[in-house]
């Protein structure tokens, strides 16, 4: 079989890795530039949003179905487009990405099918929001934009003064300015990010993951698009998912399928938990990145036998194994990022990691024979052991054979 996939980071890389492990797959072809990925995968240097290309691609290469990384692309309507050409893929429509692409939509959502969430309220613009701020009682306090902001669309602010601090700098961004507003009850909880395969009828757990959002260890300093994350999550215990499954997951599947809302592909629950009782931050229309990157790796049964079922409505009918090791993964960011950077500064040391850990790049390119940085985030190391402290041990040893100038990490991932 041929497969498609959309998006070049370090999530796809993972995809294509998980792919490459099944003995059905004869061609991987991928959307994208990444010096890593093009070692096992046929890779066409077009726009993520260009469909009208990719769909191109897909027909006269004979793909047997096409497997969506990034979000955007799915906000923008891929899956309807790809559909009404006849075309096999993975992911939800543009109606049900609204759960990623609009948190008011989200939020609303929820509220109607009785889903826990942080209490909120919405405005049309910051300057409302700022409005609404200047006369309220002081609490730890969220400031989301509605809409896609690549990480850069939340604050998690300790008095109101920061939120509006916050929100006076996101209105000089001019893409976050247009947005609508959310200001969210602040929950101080644990939080796990719980995700599944679903084909929009039943749906299947994978193993709950902690992710690293903050850029510097003990959670200082910007939100990013993730600077690390392991699995199994030690804190997500039977009773707990249990609970998560009962009050958020089952509600919110059970009524794609009653309502035939239609929805074939990944649903990522982003959950804090407090005093025992598990509350949705935020959906993801798809695998979280680096996320992917330590659950994919961790997955025994074959990937595309996982797609074929979502794909012809199956997914019931399965059972879904995975190792019972860990994975820690440890993203290496160019200096300057989440919020400008430089590319082109040449990675020395990929020749030296050791098997029994994993590279996914996320964001290179191959310069005249050289494996250069081309973005924010530009590895993701995974150490994969039979013990959390192993597999992070393992994931550490493998960050210091890498280098390139202005390598930035986190050096507490996994460390519980
Ligand atoms: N790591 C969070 C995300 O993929 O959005």
């Amino acid at each position: 079989m041929k497969v498609l996939v959309v998006g070049a980071g370090g999530r796809e890389h993972a995809i294509c890795q998980a792919f490459l492990r099944s003995e059905k797959i004869s061609e991987i072809l991928c959307i994208g530039q990444n010096a890593g990925i093009e070692k096992i995968a046929k890779m066409f240097d077009v726009g993520i949003n260009n469909f009208y290309e990719i769909a191109k691609i897909a027909k006269e290469n004979n793909v047997d179905f096409t497997f969506v990384g990034p979000e955007q692309p799915l906000a923008e309507g891929i899956v309807d487009y790809f559909e009404k050409e006849g075309l096999k893929i993975i992911g939800p429509k543009k109606s049900m990405a609204l759960l990623e692409a609009s948190k008011i939509y989200a939020k609303e959502f929820m509220q109607r099918i009785d889903v826990p969430t942080p209490t909120y309220n919405s405005f049309p613009d910051g300057d409302a929001a700022i409005e609404f701020l200047n006369s309220a009682k002081d609490a730890p306090i969220v400031v989301k934009v509605d809409g896609l902001a690549q990480g850069k669309g939340v604050y998690v602010c300790k008095t109101r003064f920061e939120a509006i601090e916050a929100l006076k700098n996101l209105m000089k961004d001019e893409k976050l300015s247009a947005q609508k507003i959310i200001l969210e009850e602040f929950i101080d909880g644990t939080e796990a990010s719980y995700l599944v395969f679903t084909d929009g009828k039943s749906y299947k757990l994978m193993p709950p993951v902690q992710d690293y959002k903050r850029l510097l260890n003990n959670d200082q300093g910007p939100n990013t698009g993730g600077m690390g994350a392991y699995s199994h999550h030690p804190f997500a215990s039977k009773p707990l998912n249990d609970l998560v499954e009962q009050n958020i997951i089952a509600k919110v599947v059970e009524v794609i399928k009653e309502e035939k809302l239609g929805y074939k592909g990944v649903l990522y629950f982003g959950i804090t938990v407090k005093d025992d009782a598990p509350y949705v931050l935020e959906f993801n229309c798809r695998f979280g990145d680096p996320e992917a990157q330590v659950i994919l790796p961790l997955l025994r049964t074959d990937f595309v036998d996982i797609c074929l079922a979502i794909l012809n409505g199956k997914l019931g009918d399965m059972h879904i194994t995975w190792e019972k090791e860990f994975a820690v993964c440890v993203v290496l960011a160019s200096k300057g990022y989440p919020k400008s950077w430089e590319i082109g500064f040449e990675i020395s040391g990929l020749d030296k990691v050791k098997k029994d850990a994993l590279v996914f790049h996320s964001a290179t390119k191959d310069s005249n024979g050289k494996v250069v940085t081309n973005g924010g985030r530009v590895l993701c190391v995974v150490g994969i052991a039979n013990s959390l402290e192993y597999a992070r041990d393992n994931a550490y040893e493998n960050v210091a054979l890498i280098h390139f100038e202005g390598m930035q990490f986190r050096t507490d991932i996994a460390e519980v």
